[in-house]
């Protein structure tokens, strides 16, 4: 067992245009970091919170990071006391998997710091504890890249089944982040309860061909199949500019561009580091200095949470 413990884990696209609740990738950074001590006094407390300007519960049972950090220390019978420190490094509600990356962060910590060296899979079923307290309904295609890194199918979900899914080299992720926030929970109301026979054909027919695309690798067959019929148009008018911005990275040389999660962010797929660069620069100008943002350029992130300092 370690005394400390400070994990990093990354935010992610899920999605991913086509694959709604079953598609995610996760991206270099941004990315949340979870601190886990030792205390003397038992129970779980989180003794700090950095940059969620006060909104995250310091109640650990309805805190996306002390949910799964409380079900792990009863997983291994631990008697003893764990402090919880969170240090957000993305904004809430921003659509790039903020409360997985915590819920991953935390649970990966609690591994490490109890010596219970779980695999992936059984971490992915403490992490989802905590991923359904922020969204209030079980979705793991944030949480899932961002414990197993790379680009992640979740083909079913009783139980999941994690599929990873080899990711071309040359294949690069821009995401703009404009400064609104969307809730989950709220934003997964205004999805249709049904869909036309139609529109799941070329769902279906697109959700097939990014897998392939990615598989084969086929850069032609990624763009084509990087379409939503089903999801974006119930929520691309929440999103500022989101029309605009999604043209401006096309013509920039994008592959795909659409909703990152439940946005407001907007990610965009390149086959060029050069290429994603440039999208993110057409991006933040057709956001038009409306509004604030952060764009981010990245390589897909292969390695997932890692262990920043342990003691
Ligand atoms: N698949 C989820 C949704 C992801 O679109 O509601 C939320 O980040």
């Amino acid at each position: 067992m370690k005394k400390e413990v400070r994990v990093f884990a990354p935010a992610s696209v899920s999605n991913v245009a086509c694959g709604f609740d079953i598609m995610g990738f996760a991206i270099e950074k941004p990315g949340d970091e979870v601190v886990l001590r030792l205390a003397e006094k038992p129970g779980v407390r989180i003794t700090k919170i950095t940059g969620d300007q006060g909104k995250l519960p310091l109640d650990p049972e309805v805190n996306t990071a002390g949910a799964p950090v409380i079900a792990l220390r009863e997983y291994a019978s631990f008697k003893g006391g764990i402090e919880i420190e969170i240090h957000k490094k993305m904004a809430l509600g921003s659509g790039l998997g903020s409360s997985a990356a915590s819920a991953v962060a935390a649970a990966f910590a609690a591994d490490r710091l109890l010596g219970l060296e779980l695999s992936k899979s059984q971490l992915l079923d403490f992490a989802i504890i905590g991923e359904k307290i922020a969204s209030g309904a079980v979705h793991a295609d944030n949480v899932a890249p961002s414990l197993y890194g790379g680009f992640i199918l979740i083909r079913g979900y009783n139980p999941p089944d994690i599929v990873e899914i080899p990711v071309p080299e040359g294949l690069f992720c821009t995401v703009i982040h404009p400064h609104t926030e969307i809730n989950t929970r709220e934003s997964r109301k205004l999805l249709p309860a049904l869909v036309t026979l139609e529109d799941a054909k070329t769902q279906w027919g697109n959700t097939a061909g990014l897998i392939a695309g990615l598989m084969k690798p086929d850069f032609g067959l990624i763009a084509r199949s990087l379409q939503d019929v089903i999801i974006e148009p119930a929520r691309k008018s929440t999103i500022p500019c989101y029309e605009k911005i999604k043209q401006a990275s096309l013509e920039a040389g994008a592959l795909g561009c659409n909703i990152s999660g439940s946005g407001p962010s907007i990610f965009a797929l390149s086959d060029s580091l050069s290429t994603a660069r440039l999208v993110g620069e057409k991006m933040r100008l057709a956001l038009d200095g409306n509004i604030g943002s952060e764009v981010y350029v990245s390589a897909i992130n292969r390695r997932g949470p890692y262990v920043i300092e342990e003691k």
